[in-house]
């Protein structure tokens, strides 16, 4: 081998080194950024994933929320009231029943009393034979049994929303919660909801006693003694003020929501205050924006509402939904105790 053969070798050695180092290293930079590209982008559709996986399993949950609506109502309200509840809100729950003291097909307003007794003093027993009745025929097919009169109104999806956070096989009882001593209860024209549980308690084990649940004497006042029977069950109530973690306002109103809104000390009566377990607010901040149930919305008021809530936009407003956090048992317990009854329950004197 010639000394020139020799250094052209080397010097073919050197590229072939040369040449393989570039070609490494520039494979090792290009590697780590599209290494880094690709943990940035992942990084970026992680969380627009997770972000649209919270919102599909928030819908689903929402959506896997069914609502059973016991209306009450009478003969001579089927059609002034009933007739408009199933046109309005009524349409949005998971099934519809109506009580009375006589059948209606048309609407599927049931019988639970006797015609010859169905005066505001018949209420309570009206109330539990409405519970026996949807107890008995549909209990295992729904989580929640809300309770409404005919001149309630109801935004279903805020309902829903709310209840997402607890699980129906827990006692619980939820709407505006009222104190007359040592008896708690939900007031019944704001509406009240029951858990499965909470039901299933009710009906086999107050219904017939009449050391648990008051007897159903001519009582009108339903909503007292549902606390009484559901208090001795061990049902726990919560306030609407309380339920939910992203919002602490009220979402049940017994009176009208224009007394709230109106910011006037005279348009909310005294007794209001001095019964409610959660402060009374009043003024355009008072109520929640995801209220629940309105009292007092005769027909007109409820078209009213249906166009307000479900056809009328406000032009280029969005909005930002915040989910409420669901709670574990055991907070769930704590923050919503039994209430102590160890007293003899108060009762109501005598209509
Ligand atoms: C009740 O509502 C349903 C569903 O919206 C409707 O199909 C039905 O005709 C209504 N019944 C009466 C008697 O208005
Ligand atoms: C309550 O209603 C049931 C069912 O209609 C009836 O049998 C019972 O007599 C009523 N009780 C009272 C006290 O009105
Ligand atoms: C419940 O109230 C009674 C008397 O009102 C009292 O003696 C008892 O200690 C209370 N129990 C609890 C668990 O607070």
């Amino acid at each position: 081998m010639t000394i020139k053969s020799r250094t052209s070798l080397a010097w073919q050695l050197y590229l072939l080194t040369g040449f393989v180092a570039g070609f490494v290293c520039a494979f090792v930079i290009l590697f780590h950024i599209s290494s880094i590209n690709r943990s940035v982008s992942t990084r970026n559709s992680a969380v627009s994933m997770k972000f649209e996986h919270l919102q599909k399993e928030f819908q689903l949950k929402v959506a896997s929320v069914r609502v059973l609506c016991m209306v009450l109502t009478c003969p001579e309200y089927v059609e002034r009231f009933a007739q408009h509840v199933n046109a309005t809100w009524g349409k949005r729950c998971s099934k519809l029943v109506f009580v009375s003291s006589e059948n209606y097909k048309p609407l599927g307003v049931v019988q639970v009393v006797e015609p010859e007794m169905d005066s505001y003093h018949d209420l309570w027993n009206k109330t539990r034979e409405g519970f026996r009745h949807v107890w008995q025929e549909y209990g295992q097919d729904y989580d929640w049994f809300l309770k409404a009169d005919d001149d309630t109104y109801v935004i279903m999806e805020n309902l829903h929303h709310m209840l997402s956070a607890y699980d129906a096989n827990v006692p619980l009882y939820f709407g505006h919660q009222l104190r007359i001593q040592n008896v708690n209860y939900m007031s019944g024209g704001a509406s009240y909801v029951l858990s499965r549980e909470a039901l299933r308690r009710f009906v086999e084990q107050a219904y017939g006693s009449h050391k648990i649940c008051p007897k159903p004497d001519k009582i009108g006042v339903e909503d007292f003694s549902m606390g009484i029977c559901l208090q001795n069950v061990g049902v726990h109530l919560i306030d609407s003020t309380r339920a939910m973690t992203n919002d602490d306002k009220e979402k049940f109103f017994p009176l009208d929501i224009e007394s709230y809104l109106y910011n006037s000390k005279s348009a909310l009566p005294a007794w209001l205050r001095e019964m409610s377990v959660s402060d009374v607010n009043t003024g355009p901040n008072c109520c929640s924006i995801y209220s629940v149930a309105f009292h007092y919305i005769k027909p007109d008021r409820m078209y009213l509402f249906e166009f307000f809530l479900y056809r009328l936009r406000v032009f280029g407003r969005k909005y930002v939904e915040r989910f409420p956090k669901r709670w574990t048992l055991s907070e769930l317990l704590e923050m919503f105790p039994l209430q102590n009854n160890s007293k003899k329950p108060f009762m109501p004197v005598k209509l």
